[in-house]
Order: C-alpha cells, then structure tokens, then sequence
C-alpha cells in the first residue's frame, strides 16, 4: 500500500523515473513463475544448514542433495552433464519462469553445450524438422536413456511414429499395418536410413536426393522378404541408356512407397505379381495406368490406340487381355531402363527357374518414299513395326495398313 501512495504522489508530482527507482527498491522480486515445492513451502533447511541460507551451506553437493527426495538417475547410457551430477546448470533450485524449474527454455538450453546442432538448425539453407525447432526433449532424455548413447526416449521406429501414426502427420501409409514391409525400416536405425531427426538441405529432411538414398542399398542384389533376389537397381541403370520417364525425372516414388504399401513390391498401386494373368482386369495395372492410357488394352481392333499392333490387330490385346494365361507387362517391358526403344527387355526371366528367355526385339524402319525397309532412322526412315523371337519363333508385325 505504501508504495501505491507514493506511487499516486510521484505521478502528480511528475516524477516519474524517480518513482520507479522508488518501487524497485521496495518492491520484491517477482517469484518465478514456476516454485520448486520445498522451496515455495519454506522447508529451506531441507537442503541448507544455517538459519541464514546461502550458496555455501548446503546439505550436500548435488546430485546427492536431489537425490535426497528425487529417485537417481542411473543406467549405462547417461547425458554427460546429469552423469557428473551438474544438476544446476539446467535448473534452478528454487524457481524459474520456465517449465521444470529449467534455466533456459529449450532449444536455447541444449544449444549451450550442442553448437553443432544450433550450426544445423539455424542455418537458412535446411528444411528443419518441427519438433526439433524447440523441443529436443521430445525425442531425448535429458538425464538417462534405455535406448543408447543417442539418449532418446525410445527405439526409432516407436519414436518417429509415435507422431507420425497411422497417417498422422503427412505419412501417407500406416507403416506397421502395411501388407508388403521395406526392409530398413524394420532394423534399429529404421526412419534414419533415410531421415535427419533435426535438418538437412533436402526436401522431407532427408539424407540425401530421394533416388541416391535408394541406390546407396539398391547398388548390390539384395534379398526380399519373399526369398527372392532383388536385382542391382544402380547396374541395371548404368548398363542400360534408355531410363523409364519417372527415373529420369529420379523419382523412384512415382511407382514404390519408401515406406512399404499394401502391393507387390511396395507398388504405389496394383500390378500383377505373377508372370501370366487367369482373368483379365485392367485394374490389376493401375500402376501403369496411372500414367499411361488404358486404352492400349481395351480393343481387339485398332489403329490409333497402340502401335504394336499388326495392322489393325491390337497386339497389347493379343497378349495381355485374355481369360487365360495373359502376358502382363514384365514379359516384354523392363520398367526401369532398357537398351532398347520402348523399353523392350533383352530377355524375360521364365519359369520357375527364371530361366532368361531372350526377345530379340528388332525394330524395323521402312523409307517413306520409296517404302523399301532402311536402317538408319531419320525424318523420312521411320519405325513402322518389329519382331521378337521368344516364346514363339520370330513373329513380326507391321503397323501400317493391310
Ligand atoms: C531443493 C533444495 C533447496 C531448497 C529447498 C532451498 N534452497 Fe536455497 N539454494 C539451493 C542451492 C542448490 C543453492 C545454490 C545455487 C547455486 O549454487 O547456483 C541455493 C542457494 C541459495 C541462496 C544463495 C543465493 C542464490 O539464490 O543463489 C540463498 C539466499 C538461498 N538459497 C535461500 C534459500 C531460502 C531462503 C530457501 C527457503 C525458502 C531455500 N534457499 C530453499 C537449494 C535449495
Ligand atoms: C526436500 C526434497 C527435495 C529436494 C532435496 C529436491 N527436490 Fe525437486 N522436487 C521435490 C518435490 C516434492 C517436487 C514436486 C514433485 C511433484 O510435483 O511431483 C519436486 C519437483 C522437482 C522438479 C519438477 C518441477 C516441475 O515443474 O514439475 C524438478 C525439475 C526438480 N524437483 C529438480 C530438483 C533438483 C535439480 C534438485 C537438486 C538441486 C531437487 N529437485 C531437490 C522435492 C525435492
Ligand atoms: C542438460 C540439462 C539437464 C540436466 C543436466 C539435468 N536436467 Fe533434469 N530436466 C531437464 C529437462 C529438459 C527436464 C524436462 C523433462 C522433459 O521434458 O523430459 C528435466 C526434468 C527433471 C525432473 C522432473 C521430471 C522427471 O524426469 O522426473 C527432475 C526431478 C529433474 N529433471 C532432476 C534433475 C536432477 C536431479 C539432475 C541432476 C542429476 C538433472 N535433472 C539434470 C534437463 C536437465
Ligand atoms: C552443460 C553442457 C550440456 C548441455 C546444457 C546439454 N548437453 Fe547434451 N551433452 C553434453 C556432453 C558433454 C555430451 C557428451 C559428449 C558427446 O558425446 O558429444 C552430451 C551428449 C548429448 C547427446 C548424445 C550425443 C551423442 O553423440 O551420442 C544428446 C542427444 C544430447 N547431449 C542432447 C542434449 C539435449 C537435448 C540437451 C538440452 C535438453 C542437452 N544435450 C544439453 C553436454 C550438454
Ligand atoms: C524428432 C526427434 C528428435 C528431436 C526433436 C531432436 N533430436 Fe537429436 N537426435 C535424434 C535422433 C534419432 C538422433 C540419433 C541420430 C543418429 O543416430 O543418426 C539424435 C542425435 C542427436 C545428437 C547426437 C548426434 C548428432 O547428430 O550430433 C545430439 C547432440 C542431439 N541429437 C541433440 C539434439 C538437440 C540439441 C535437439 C533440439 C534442438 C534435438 N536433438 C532434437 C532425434 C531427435
Ligand atoms: C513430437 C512429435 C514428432 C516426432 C517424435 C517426430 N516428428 Fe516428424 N514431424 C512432426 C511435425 C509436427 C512435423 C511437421 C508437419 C508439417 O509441417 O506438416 C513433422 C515433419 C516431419 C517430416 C516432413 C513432413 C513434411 O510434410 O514436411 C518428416 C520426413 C518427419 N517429420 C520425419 C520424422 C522422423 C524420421 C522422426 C523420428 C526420428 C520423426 N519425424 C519424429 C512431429 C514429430
Ligand atoms: C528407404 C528410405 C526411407 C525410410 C527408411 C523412411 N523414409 Fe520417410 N520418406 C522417404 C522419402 C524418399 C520421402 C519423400 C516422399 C516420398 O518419396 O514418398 C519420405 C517422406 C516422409 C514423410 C513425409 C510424407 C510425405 O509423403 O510427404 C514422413 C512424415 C516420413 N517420410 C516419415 C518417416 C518415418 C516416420 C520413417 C520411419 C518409420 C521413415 N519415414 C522411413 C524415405 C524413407
Ligand atoms: C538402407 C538400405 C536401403 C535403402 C536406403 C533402400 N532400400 Fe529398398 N530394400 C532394402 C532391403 C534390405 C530390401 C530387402 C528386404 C525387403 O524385401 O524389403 C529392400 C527391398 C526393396 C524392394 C522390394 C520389396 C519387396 O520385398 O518386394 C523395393 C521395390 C525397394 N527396396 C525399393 C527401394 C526404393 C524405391 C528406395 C528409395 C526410396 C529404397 N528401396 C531404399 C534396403 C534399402
Ligand atoms: C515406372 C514404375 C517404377 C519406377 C519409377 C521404379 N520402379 Fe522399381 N519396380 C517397378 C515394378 C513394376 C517392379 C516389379 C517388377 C516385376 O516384378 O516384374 C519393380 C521392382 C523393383 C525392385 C525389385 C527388383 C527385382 O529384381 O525383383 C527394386 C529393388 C526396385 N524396383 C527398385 C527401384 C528403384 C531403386 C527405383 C528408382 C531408381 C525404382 N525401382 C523405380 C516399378 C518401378
Ligand atoms: C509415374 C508415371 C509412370 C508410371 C507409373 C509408368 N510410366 Fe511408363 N512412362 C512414363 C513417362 C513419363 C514416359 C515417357 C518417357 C519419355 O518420354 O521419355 C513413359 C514411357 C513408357 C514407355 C515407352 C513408350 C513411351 O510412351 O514413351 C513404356 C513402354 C512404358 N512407359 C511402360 C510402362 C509400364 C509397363 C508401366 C507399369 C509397370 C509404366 N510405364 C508405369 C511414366 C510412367
Ligand atoms: C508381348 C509383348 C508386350 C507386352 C506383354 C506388353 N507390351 Fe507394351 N509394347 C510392346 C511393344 C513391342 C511396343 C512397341 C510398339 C512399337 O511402337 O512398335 C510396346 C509399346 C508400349 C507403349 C508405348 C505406346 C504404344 O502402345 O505404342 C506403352 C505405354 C506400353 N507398351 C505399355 C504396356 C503396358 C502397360 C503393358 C502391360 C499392361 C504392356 N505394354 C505389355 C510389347 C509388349
Ligand atoms: C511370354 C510369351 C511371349 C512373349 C515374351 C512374346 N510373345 Fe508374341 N505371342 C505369344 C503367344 C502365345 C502368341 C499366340 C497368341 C495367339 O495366337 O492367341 C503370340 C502371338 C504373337 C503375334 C501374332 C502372330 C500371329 O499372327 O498369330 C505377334 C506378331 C507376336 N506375338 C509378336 C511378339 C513380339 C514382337 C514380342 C516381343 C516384343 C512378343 N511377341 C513376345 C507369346 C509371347
């Protein structure tokens, strides 16, 4: 009250900056925000000795003085600090305007010790990821971890998914549910085969362009979860020089989910697992046909919708649309890349044993002048039709005309 009237005299004197130096002198300190119970309940002598509390008269030094009423943080992977007993450098024994007595809001806390991750997080150039901005405490246990030496708070995959659930946060697959598993993802690095938990320069915090992440595993066969194996993704690339239209553009997820999916392969969408079809249904290729038109397929006759056709004789029809034993995709296209147009494969794996049947696609290039077959295409030599030997003898078609 007292300092309220000088206050109200100070104001109609208009002496208003000697006012406040007034009210400072008088005035206590706020407390913080945030009371430590012992210390808001007056049980000073809980931790000091004298009846005139100070820095030097505590009880013990710390961390035995927390331990007195705090259980011990133990165990084989500790934070440096919390290990050496430091409790004090993070909180305040008494009070703090921050949440857990802390002396520093987060990151701010962390970047006292951690300047490589503030280097990472502050630099413009990268994509940071939410919870890292100013919650580290969200993956890691400032104190003691069961996990590792990384301290967090769970195993990764838990961790990372525990916010990213089932398609929580922009995760368009629910990982743990999916029919066809991706490898790494369940291995104890899992998310961070790919990912930076805090920032990187690339999209999605990843570790690398999408493509390269790929073919840093897929540089070597591997084995798929079915037995099989997978073939070397980066060879087949180098030693072939016509790459599909999404490769090009280095986007493996145009046709694979990263993170597993409900088809063959970790497909993005339906196509058929097996080399021949026994009923046919353009919906088992959505795959393709999210990109390509179906029309390809759709009449037995036609001179506009394919050009393997044989005339008017739609040859996509001829193999693939039948009730019995139709041909699906992979007996003549290899999806990724090729040395051929059209992505014509040199050989088919066959049979049981894969077996590599050869094609032996050749193209054939008629004049359109004189309508004599040539061989080097150009404006007037065009591509008019092609053979194969393969489960048959040489069979050829001829796009134009009967
Ligand atoms: C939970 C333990 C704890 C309780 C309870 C506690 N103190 Fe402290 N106090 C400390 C520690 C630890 C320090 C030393 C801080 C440092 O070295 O940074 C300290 C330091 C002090 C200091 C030195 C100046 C300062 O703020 O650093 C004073 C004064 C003080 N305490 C007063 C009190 C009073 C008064 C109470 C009771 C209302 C009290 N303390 C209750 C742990 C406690
Ligand atoms: C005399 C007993 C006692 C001592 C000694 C003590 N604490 Fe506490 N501490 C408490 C109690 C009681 C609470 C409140 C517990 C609760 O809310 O569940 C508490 C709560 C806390 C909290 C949580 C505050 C919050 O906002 O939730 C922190 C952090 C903490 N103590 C740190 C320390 C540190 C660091 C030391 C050693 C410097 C220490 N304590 C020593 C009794 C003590
Ligand atoms: C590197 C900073 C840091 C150090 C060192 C540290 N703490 Fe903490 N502590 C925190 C943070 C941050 C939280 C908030 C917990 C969270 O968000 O997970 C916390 C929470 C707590 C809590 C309340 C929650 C809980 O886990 O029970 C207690 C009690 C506590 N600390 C005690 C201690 C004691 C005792 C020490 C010394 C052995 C210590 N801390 C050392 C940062 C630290
Ligand atoms: C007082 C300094 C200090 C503060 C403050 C501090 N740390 Fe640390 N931290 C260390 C030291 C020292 C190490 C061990 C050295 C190392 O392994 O690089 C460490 C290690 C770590 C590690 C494991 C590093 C590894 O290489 O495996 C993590 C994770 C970590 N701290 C997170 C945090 C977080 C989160 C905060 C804030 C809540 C924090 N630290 C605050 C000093 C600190
Ligand atoms: C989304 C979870 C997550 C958040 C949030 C997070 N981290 Fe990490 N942090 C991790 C994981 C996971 C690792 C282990 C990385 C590895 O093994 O490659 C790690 C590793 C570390 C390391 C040691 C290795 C390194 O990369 O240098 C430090 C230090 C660290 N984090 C500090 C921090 C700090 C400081 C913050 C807040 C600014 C923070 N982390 C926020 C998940 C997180
Ligand atoms: C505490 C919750 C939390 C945890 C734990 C967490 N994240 Fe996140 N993550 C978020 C939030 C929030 C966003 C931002 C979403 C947005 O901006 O739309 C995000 C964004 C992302 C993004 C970018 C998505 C986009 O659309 O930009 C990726 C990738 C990601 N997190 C991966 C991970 C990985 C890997 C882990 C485990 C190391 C992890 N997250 C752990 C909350 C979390
Ligand atoms: C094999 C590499 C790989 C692994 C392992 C991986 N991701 Fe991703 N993740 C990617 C790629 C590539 C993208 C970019 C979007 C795309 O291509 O589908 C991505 C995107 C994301 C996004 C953004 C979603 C979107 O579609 O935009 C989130 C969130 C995410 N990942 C979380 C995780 C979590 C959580 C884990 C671990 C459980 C994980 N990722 C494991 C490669 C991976
Ligand atoms: C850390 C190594 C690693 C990375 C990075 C990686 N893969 Fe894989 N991938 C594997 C392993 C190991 C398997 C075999 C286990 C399995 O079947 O999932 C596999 C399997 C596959 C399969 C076959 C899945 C099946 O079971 O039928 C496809 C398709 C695939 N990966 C595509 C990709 C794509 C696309 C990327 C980039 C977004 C990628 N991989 C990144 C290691 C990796
Ligand atoms: C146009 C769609 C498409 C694109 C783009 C694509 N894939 Fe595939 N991928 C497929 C299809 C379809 C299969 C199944 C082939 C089969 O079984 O006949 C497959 C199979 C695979 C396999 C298993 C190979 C095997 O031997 O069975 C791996 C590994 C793979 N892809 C990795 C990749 C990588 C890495 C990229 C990016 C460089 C990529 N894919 C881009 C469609 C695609
Ligand atoms: C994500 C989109 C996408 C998907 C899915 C896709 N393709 Fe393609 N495909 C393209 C693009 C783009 C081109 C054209 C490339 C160019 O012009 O160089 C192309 C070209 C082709 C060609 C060469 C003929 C032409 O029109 O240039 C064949 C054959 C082909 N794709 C077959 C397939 C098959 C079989 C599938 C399914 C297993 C498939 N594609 C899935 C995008 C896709
Ligand atoms: C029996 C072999 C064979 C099968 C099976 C096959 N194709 Fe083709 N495809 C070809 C040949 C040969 C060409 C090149 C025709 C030409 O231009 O001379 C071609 C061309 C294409 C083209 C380029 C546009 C066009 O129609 O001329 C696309 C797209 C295509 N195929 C997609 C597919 C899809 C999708 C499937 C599976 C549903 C499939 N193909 C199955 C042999 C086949
Ligand atoms: C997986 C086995 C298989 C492959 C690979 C294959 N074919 Fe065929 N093809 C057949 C069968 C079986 C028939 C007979 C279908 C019928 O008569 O109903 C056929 C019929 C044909 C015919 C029609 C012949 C006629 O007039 O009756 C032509 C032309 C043809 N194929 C060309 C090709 C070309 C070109 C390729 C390579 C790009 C190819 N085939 C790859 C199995 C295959």
């Amino acid at each position: 009250m007292k300092h309220c009237t000088v206050f109200a005299l100070v104001l109609v004197f208009g002496f208003l900056w000697n006012c406040d130096y007034s009210r400072a002198a008088v005035e206590p300190l706020k407390p913080g925000k945030f009371q430590h119970m012992p210390y808001a309940e007056k049980e000073c002598d809980s931790c000091h000795r004298s009846d005139q509390p100070g820095a030097k008269d505590l009880v013990s030094d710390t961390p035995d003085l927390c331990y007195n009423c705090h259980d011990a943080y133990d165990g084989e992977f500790m934070h440096s600090p919390s290990s050496l007993g430091e409790c004090l450098i993070c909180h305040n024994a008494h009070e703090s305007d921050q949440r857990f007595l802390l002396n520093e809001k987060e990151p701010d806390l962390c970047y006292l010790c951690h300047d490589q991750i503030e280097g990472l997080m502050t630099d413009k150039r990268n994509s940071t990821h939410a919870p890292a901005v100013d919650n580290c405490t969200a993956c890691h246990n400032p104190h003691v971890s069961e996990v590792g030496s990384t301290l967090l708070k769970e195993q990764v995959k838990p961790l990372c998914t525990g916010c990213h659930a089932k398609e929580g946060i922009d995760l368009p697959v629910d990982i743990n549910g999916v029919a066809y598993k991706h490898g790494p993802l369940e291995t104890d690095s899992s998310c961070l085969h790919c990912h930076d938990p805090h920032a990187t320069i690339f999209e999605n915090h990843l570790l690398a362009e999408p493509m390269d992440l790929c073919l840093q595993c897929h540089n070597q066969e591997v084995v798929a979860y079915d037995g099989s194996a997978l073939a070397d993704i980066d060879k087949l690339l180098q030693e072939n020089k016509f790459h599909h239209g999404p490769i090009k553009e280095k986007n493996c997820s145009g046709c694979h989910s990263p993170h597993g999916s409900d088809y063959y392969r970790i497909l993005v969408s339906d196509y058929p697992k097996k080399f021949y079809t026994d009923t046919f249904n353009a919906d088992d290729y959505k795959l393709c046909f999210s990109c390509h038109e179906s029309t390809l397929l759709k009449d037995r006759e036609t001179t506009t919708l394919t050009n393997f056709r044989d005339g008017d004789r739609n040859l996509h029809y001829l193999h693939v649309n039948r009730e019995k034993k139709g041909r699906t995709c992979r007996a003549c296209h290899e999806v990724h890349a090729s040395n051929h147009f059209n992505h014509i494969r040199d050989e088919v794996p066959f049979g049981k044993i894969n077996w590599p049947l050869p094609l032996k696609y050749q193209p054939v290039y008629t004049d359109t002048k004189s309508g004599e077959p040539c061989s080097d295409p150009s404006d007037t030599c065009v591509k008019t039709g092609g053979s194969c030997v393969a489960c048959h003898a040489r069979k050829a078609y001829d796009n134009r005309a009967k």
